[in-house]
């Protein structure tokens, strides 16, 4: 059983990206703190970061069969773009939500607009890294697994 997160373009500069904005934290420290949650409660976490639109629409296919049972996926700038992963999530039909860092609410009315939301479980912005922290507790619990 495995929980894979996802992360969109640019997010492998956090901690050096626009800190007021996102965070000083690293992906890498994120994605720790994450698989940490996960193994507590006997799930295996895998996370993926790409900056290009078709690599994760192969990740997402693959998740079909390599034993992912939740997503947790932040699409970045791709949120406000993409057809092609939108379409990936649902040819794969695995349930997932969607976070951002940031309110995407509050920022450019670009931002306001995602591909992904009507179709996911949840959706969580504005909660920096604890947005994260949530949507993985979450897929955990409706996993049935016992997180800590
Ligand atoms: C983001 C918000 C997006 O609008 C932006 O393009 C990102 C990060 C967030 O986590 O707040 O790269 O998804």
């Amino acid at each position: 059983m495995q929980v894979l997160v996802l992360h969109g373009p640019n997010l492998n500069l956090l901690g050096t990206r626009e800190p007021e904005v996102y965070g000083a934290q690293t992906l890498a420290q994120i994605d720790a703190e994450l698989s940490a949650i996960a193994q507590d409660a006997g799930v295996t976490l895998v996370s993926y970061q790409s900056n290009h639109e078709g690599a994760l629409v192969d990740r997402i296919q693959a998740a079909r069969a390599d034993g992912t049972r939740f997503i947790v996926i932040n699409p970045a700038a791709y949120t406000h773009t993409s057809v092609a992963m939108r379409d990936a999530l649902a040819g794969v039909a695995l349930p997932f939500i969607e976070v951002h860092l940031s309110n995407i609410h509050r920022r450019e009315p670009f931002r306001h607009h995602s591909y992904f939301s009507d179709l996911a479980v949840g959706v969580i912005c504005g909660l920096g890294v604890s947005g994260y922290r949530l949507a993985v507790r979450h897929a955990l619990e409706s996993l049935g697994a016992a997180s800590a």
